[in-house]
């Protein structure tokens, strides 16, 4: 790609120009929507998956000017290299190929001499017996009990993507092996983890790429003086998923079995490698995950395929963008009408945030224009009385709903005001986007709202592994989308490192603390010198 700065490009000029005039009254929502060919006009349709954006301060005009920006930076272009493998994570020199791991039509990706597709398929049939063995009950703990439940430790991108699926397919279907998330180095975490299991049938996965992050090991070590206190012996008790290599892969530790996950699937994106893969497995059947990767595929498929025009994660993309840069929205809420999704919005938090929160361009220029916004959630109809007071006389910010056409459960129920809960849910859904949109006169100002207020929806069929893939794959490749459109690497992460560097530093301190009570923290400066002798006190 040519390295001009995305706010120089000539589709952002144009864009820039026609975003004074959507300040123009006859551009408020409530005239737009009130086009009845506008959801027709404005949604796209890929099976199984519904966006409507008919309700985005937008027009015919503006999402030409738009697919113009998609073209002018040679997005399509960019995501079909990052399939093939190409070095797209230039700041990291490393190709970006978690599309690869749900590709099962593929014989063979060559990267640096390795087949990226044997590569996958190996781990994956690893995955696939070690579930079965552990499932069928031929893997067991020291004291030869069944495995019941498996502790996850693992933070970030080798955390978030699990629980939210994991969260999700619960709904769907009921887990053999109960999965518990131990992600943070907080020791009252692995306080109430503990709680929840029996230690004879518990089962405890390691998640790392790089097996150095420092809550990970901290948790580790936990769970090992855990084992130890109960004489139970790790090498029937843990498993690692970990970059081939890694501390966690080494053949001398004592573990039951070691995942491999790779160097081109950057952390946010493995919910489909290893990482998702083996908990969900035990916890699902390895069928299950199989299943979920099918959907993941057809939105790649899509996402890859579909002209601009009829693409959908492309064209959420570029309303991201015209949203944060041009209408100058600071956030995005994700609101899923569906509790069994509560686990989406923390996840695309990262997938989003740690993707596209970035001040240079892909080589290395400052950027003076908006990238990532803050991305935030909370099921329906929940957030409604949470923080929607806002959403409609606060700050503005665009809102994307999500809706679930099936819910999973089918008993007999009541109807409440003659109608079902998930009937009430949609209601609800519906009556917010059009609230945000239409605004609502009023001689009393405090009940006055002024509308216009976009959002979009989105629309899946039920909570099947195959629809909750779509859902995945969507975010994934819009925050893609977003980051080639933005000429910034969506695969990097610089950002996290300069505060655990400190971190590092100040722990050196406590750690002398801890070797010699005499030890004062007068080489510190005066606020962490002042926070650490409150900890050592143990009270204010
Ligand atoms: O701190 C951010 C981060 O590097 C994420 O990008 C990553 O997913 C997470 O930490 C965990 O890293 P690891 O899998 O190496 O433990």
């Amino acid at each position: 790609m040519e390295n001009i700065l995305f706010a120089n490009r000539k589709a952002c000029q144009d864009l820039k120009n026609l975003s004074k005039t959507f300040k123009d009254k006859k551009f408020h929502l409530k005239n737009l929507i009130a086009d009845t060919n506008r959801l027709e006009k404005f949604s796209l349709k890929s099976k199984g998956f519904f966006y409507d954006f008919s309700k985005q301060r937008l027009n015919d005009l503006l999402l030409k000017k738009l697919y113009e920006l998609a073209r002018e930076t040679c997005a399509k272009e960019s995501f079909s290299q990052m399939v093939k493998g190409r070095m797209v994570n230039k700041t990291e020199n490393r190709a970006a190929l978690h599309t690869a791991a749900r590709d099962f039509t593929r014989d063979h990706i060559i990267l640096n001499d390795v087949d990226v597709v044997s590569e996958i398929c190996r781990v994956n049939k690893q995955i696939k017996n070690f579930s079965q063995n552990v499932r069928h009950k031929k893997i067991c703990g020291t004291t030869e009990k069944p495995f019941t439940d498996a502790v996850v430790i693992g933070i970030g991108g080798s955390y978030l993507g699990g629980e939210f699926i994991y969260t999700a397919l619960k709904y769907f279907i009921e887990p053999v092996i109960d999965l518990h998330f131990l992600p943070n180095v907080d020791i009252d975490n692995f306080g109430q983890v503990i709680k929840s299991i029996d230690p004879e049938t518990c089962l405890w996965i390691v998640i790392s790429k790089s097996f150095t992050t420092t809550e990970t090991m901290a948790n580790l070590n936990q769970a090992l003086l855990f084992l130890k206190n109960r004489d139970l012996d790790p090498s029937k008790h843990l498993v690692t998923v970990t970059a081939k290599g890694s501390p966690g892969d080494s053949p001398s530790d004592s573990r039951l079995d070691s995942f491999h996950m790779f160097d081109f699937i950057g952390g946010r994106y493995s919910v489909t490698s290893a990482v998702g893969g083996l908990p969900l497995s035990l916890a699902f059947g390895f069928d299950i995950f199989e299943r979920f990767l099918k959907g993941c595929h057809k939105m790649d498929l899509h996402a890859n395929n579909a002209p601009a025009e009829k693409n959908i994660p492309l064209t959420a993309a570029l309303i991201g963008i015209w949203n944060s840069n041009f209408l100058h929205y600071p956030a995005q809420a994700i609101i899923p009408y569906c509790s069994a999704l509560s686990g989406l919005a923390p996840h695309i938090q990262q997938l989003y945030m740690e993707s596209l929160g970035k001040s240079a361009s892909f080589d290395g220029q400052i950027l003076d224009n908006q990238t990532g916004v803050i991305i935030f959630g909370e099921p329906g109809t929940n957030a409604q009385h949470s923080f929607f007071q806002l959403a409609h006389q606060g700050s503005p910010f665009p809102i994307e709903f999500i809706g679930v056409i099936n819910p999973v459960y089918n008993k007999i129920q009541a109807k409440s005001k003659g109608v079902y809960n998930h009937q009430e849910l949609w209601a609800n859904m519906i009556a917010q986007a059009k609230a945000l949109a239409m605004g609502k006169d009023d001689d009393d100002k405090a009940k006055y709202f002024t509308g216009n207020r976009p959002s979009s929806t989105i629309l899946i069929n039920d909570l099947t592994p195959e629809s909750i893939g779509m859902l995945l794959a969507f975010y994934e490749a819009r925050t893609v989308y977003e980051g080639f459109m933005l000429g910034i690497n969506p695969f990097d992460q610089f950002g996290v490192e300069l505060g655990k560097i400190l971190a590092s530093n100040l722990r050196e301190h406590i750690r002398e603390k801890n070797k010699d009570a005499k030890y004062d923290f007068n080489s510190l400066d005066s606020t962490s010198k002042f926070y650490f002798e409150i900890l050592f006190k143990g009270s204010l």
